[in-house]
This record gives C-alpha cells, sequence and structure tokens, in this order.
C-alpha cells in the first residue's frame, strides 16, 4: 500500500475546506425516512438459556437472512474490560505523530497507522485514521509490530481478542444451529481461525457531505464485531436500497455476517455493503474484530448444507488463496461473493 497522511493531523488545522483527495461528490444521502426499522437486537443471554432459547434464536436467524446486522447486548465480555480497552484505544490514537510514525503502514505490508487498499495516487482517501492488526492465531501476528505497542494497550488488546473470540465461536455455532449445519463442520471450519483488528478514528469533517469516513463495502471476514467506543453516529448500512443508520447502543456490540460466512450458508445469509460517515462537530472511534475461518480450511458452502435439493451456489477455493487475493486486491473490483458465485444455468 502506498503511504497517507494522518487525517487526525490535518484535522487539527483550522480548514473549512478538505483537501482534494478526500472529496468524494459521488455520495448518495442517507435515508430521510423516519419509518425505516432499525437493526434487529440479539440477548445473548436468552440465546444460551432460559425459556426464550427458541425464540431468541430465531430472531438472531431472521436478522442474518433480512439484516445480516445485528446489536447483540448481555454478551458476557467484562465491562471493564471494555472500559479499559476503550481508554488504551483513545490514548493510542493520541499519543504524539513521532510516535505514530513508527508503527505507521510499510510499502510492503498493510499492517500498522494509515489506510487499506491505497493502490494510486489519484484513488480518493476516507476521512479517517485506522490500524490494523492480525491478533489471532499467535503465530500470524507480525512481532516487530506487537513489540512496538504500548504495553498497556498491548495487554488489554490480547485479552480482547480472546473474549471476542469466543463471543464469535458462540455466535458462529448458533448461527449453524439455526442453519442445520453440523456443528462439528462449523468447529472444524473455525477452530484456530484469522482474527483481526481495525480500530477506527474519524475526526470532526469541516465538509461531511463532501467526505466518507469509510467507504462502502462489505467485509470479506465470516463475522465482524463491531465496538464503538463514543455515542456518535456514522455506521449506515444499505437496506432494501436505501443507507439506514445504525444508532449506538451502549455497551452493545454491532455483528454483521461477512462473505465467508455468506457463502458457508450458501447465501441463506446475507453481507451486507456498510458505510461509516462523518459530521462536522464530533469525532467517532470504532474497532472492528473480524474473524475467519482457518487458514487450513477450504471456503465453500457448508457440506452439510449442500444437497440434490440445495445445489451450491459458489464454488470452492482454499481460504489462502482467498486472503491472498484480498489483499492483492486481483478481483478486477468484483466483490468476493460475485467472484465466488458460480454460473446459474
Ligand atoms: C466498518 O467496520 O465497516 C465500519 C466501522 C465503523 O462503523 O466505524
Ligand atoms: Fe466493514
Amino acid at each position: 500500500s502506498l503511504l497517507v497522511p494522518s487525517v487526525l493531523e490535518l484535522a487539527k488545522e483550522p480548514i473549512d475546506k478538505i483537501p482534494i483527495r478526500y472529496v468524494h461528490h459521488d455520495q448518495d444521502p442517507p435515508s430521510n425516512d423516519v419509518h425505516v426499522p432499525s437493526v434487529p437486537i440479539v440477548n445473548l443471554k436468552s440465546l444460551l438459556t432460559g425459556e426464550s432459547m427458541n425464540y431468541e434464536l430465531e430472531k438472531l436467524h431472521f436478522a442474518c437472512i433480512d439484516w445480516g446486522f445485528f446489536q447483540i447486548i448481555d454478551h458476557g465480555v467484562s465491562l471493564s474490560l471494555l472500559e479499559e480497552f476503550r481508554r488504551q484505544v483513545i490514548d493510542f490514537f493520541n499519543l504524539p505523530m513521532e510516535d505514530k510514525k513508527k508503527l505507521w503502514q510499510q510499502p510492503d505490508n498493510h499492517e500498522g497507522f494509515g489506510q487499506l487498499f491505497v493502490i494510486s495516487e489519484e484513488q480518493k482517501l476516507d476521512w479517517s485514521d485506522m490500524f490494523y492488526i492480525t491478533t489471532l492465531p499467535v503465530n500470524q501476528r507480525k512481532i516487530e509490530l506487537f513489540e512496538k505497542l504500548p504495553i498497556k494497550l498491548r495487554e488489554t488488546m490480547e485479552a480482547y481478542s480472546e473474549e471476542l473470540k469466543k463471543l464469535a465461536m458462540t455466535l458462529l455455532s448458533l448461527m449453524a444451529k439455526a442453519l442445520t449445519i453440523d456443528d462439528n463442520e462449523i468447529k472444524e471450519l473455525f477452530r484456530d481461525g484469522v482474527q483481526s483488528m481495525r480500530m477506527n478514528y474519524y475526526p470532526p469533517c469541516p465538509e461531511p457531505d463532501n467526505a466518507i469516513g469509510f467507504t462502502p463495502h462489505s467485509d470479506a471476514d465470516a463475522l465482524t464485531i463491531l465496538f464503538q467506543l463514543n455515542e456518535t453516529e456514522g455506521l449506515q448500512i444499505r437496506k432494501d436500497g436505501k443507507w439506514v443508520p445504525v444508532k449506538p447502543l451502549q455497551n452493545a456490540f454491532v455483528v454483521n455476517v461477512g462473505d465467508i460466512m455468506e457463502i458457508v450458508s450458501n447465501s441463506v445469509y446475507r453481507s451486507i455493503e456498510h458505510r461509516a460517515i462523518v459530521n462536522s462537530d464530533s469525532k467517532r472511534l470504532s474497532v472492528a474484530t473480524f474473524y475467519s475461518s482457518n487458514l487450513g480450511s477450504e471456503l465453500g458452502p457448508a457440506r452439510s448444507l449442500v444437497g440434490p435439493k440445495n445445489p451450491p451456489v459458489f464454488r470452492r477455493m482454499p481460504i489462502e488463496e482467498y486472503f491472498k487475493n484480498f489483499f492483492a486486491r486481483k478481483l478486477n473490483g468484483k466483490s468476493y461473493i460475485d467472484f465466488l458465485k458460480l454460473e446459474v444455468t
């Protein structure tokens, strides 16, 4: 990737126009329909115990089919850990630029501070700084990067990473149950899965209607768990052709189905396009944690799901090849879903 400036530094200047590289003239406005429904809320505790388990599982299933998104409450991750992680991430972005420079992306490596998938000087940039890091499995970590992290952040991030892996595995198992996929098949796919984190800082923007915090995309992983560090709204998802805002719910996570899970579910679950917008008076911070199948796995519709009555709609591919294509952007502008989709004759 190419080296990009820090938007956080840029936003400290008293400017009323943003540099041309950040101007996007082609943005769809959000939906101004006051009647749009909001993203379903799922209670993990009720999913795991008690009388309403089946009802709650149906709610989860419906959310993944109809929305590709839900918010999860009573998720079991300790609030003190969330509080500590929030503090550490904020301090991390507030480090002096001299310190952050040592953690900036390198031309041959996408991990670190910067922006992902910047391949030309002409390309439009997002109004945000991000820090991207692979956290699991441990042998996939970039040791040089880990060693340079503030020790408190590193410790908290490692604890958070473990908790979120557990949560992802629980949710994937529940989805498998709802989809009638064999639980062993799901465990085999996702045991020792690849986890990465993307920390996002969206500074206030003097021209919010001409900028975008995070360009519309779908996630390439199986399951994304988003932690919003403050109450500022920004995430929007494309629902029936309209951009619908997701209102941050205190101490909840926003969970979404990624491309891998759309493929595994044979297109029953949907990996939905989403974006982050910015505004002129408040900053916004978030951490997205991505969970994918393990490096030895083969990507494709679950074998226990497909058969003569439910023919596969995607072809199969080793996950390593999938990741290689992903980071090399070798898809000629296609999404992963389209890339693997079989021609229906
Ligand atoms: C995303 O991860 O796609 C959006 C992140 C955010 O809402 O800040
Ligand atoms: Fe995303």
